[in-house]
């Protein structure tokens, strides 16, 4: 069977931000289990704010071109989403809406996701969220265990690290489900 691919978004674009933190951890370890891991950072990209007149006159937008060419060649999705007012970033949602303009980008994709969140609940809310707006989209996401990080300045080191080794084994055995799920869905 041919290599895994995997593509990693944060769902924060703040240049210091925990979830980009976690996100590279997430994307080492993939990598480390034989996945090609990209990743495509939606600062960078700058996609507009999704405007149906903007799709009705233009078409889609070179950013979301890229974007969506960046999912469909991926067999994973991995998400790094904060949670906010308990729910997940609008940059993160804009994303996902320009992904299923046109196609649904997402469909069929297996994801990754966790978050990292400055309270004790650790982005659960945000991720309850998350999970809904997937499935909703036709992507699995495998249902145990769910990482769920905080408080984000004493879970993650200076250093970009977890703080807590259960909290790495918790992320390292998501990941390690997820590429088994996919192994099996793509056989
Ligand atoms: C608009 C906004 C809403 C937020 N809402 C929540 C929230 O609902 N729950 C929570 O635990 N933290 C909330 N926070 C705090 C974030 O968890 C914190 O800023 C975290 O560091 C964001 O992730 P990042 O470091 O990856 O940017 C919010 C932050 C912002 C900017």
């Amino acid at each position: 069977m041919s290599q895994l691919k995997a593509i990693a978004l944060s769902g924060s674009l703040r240049k210091d931000s925990y979830n980009r933190k976690v996100l590279q951890i997430a994307k080492k370890i993939a990598a480390e289990h034989g996945i090609d891991v990209l990743e495509a950072d939606l600062k960078e990209l700058a996609l507009p704010l999704y405007d149906g007149d903007i799709e009705d006159k233009y078409g889609l937008p070179e950013p979301v071109k890229k974007l969506k060419d960046l999912v469909e060649n991926a067999d994973i999705v991995i998400i790094a989403s904060p949670e906010y007012n308990h729910s997940i970033s609008g940059a993160l949602k804009n994303a996902i809406d320009w992904l299923t303009r046109t196609n649904n980008s997402l469909s069929k994709k297996v994801a990754v996701i966790f978050g990292v969140s400055s309270g004790i609940y650790g982005t659960v809310r945000g991720q309850n969220h998350l999970r809904q707006i997937l499935t909703a989209l036709n992507v699995y996401i495998v249902p145990q265990p769910q990482v769920l990080i905080g408080p984000a300045d004493t879970a993650i080191l200076p250093d970009g690290s977890l703080n807590n080794p259960k909290t790495q084994e918790l992320l390292e055995s998501l990941i390690k489900k997820t590429i088994e799920f996919t192994t099996k869905l793509k056989a």
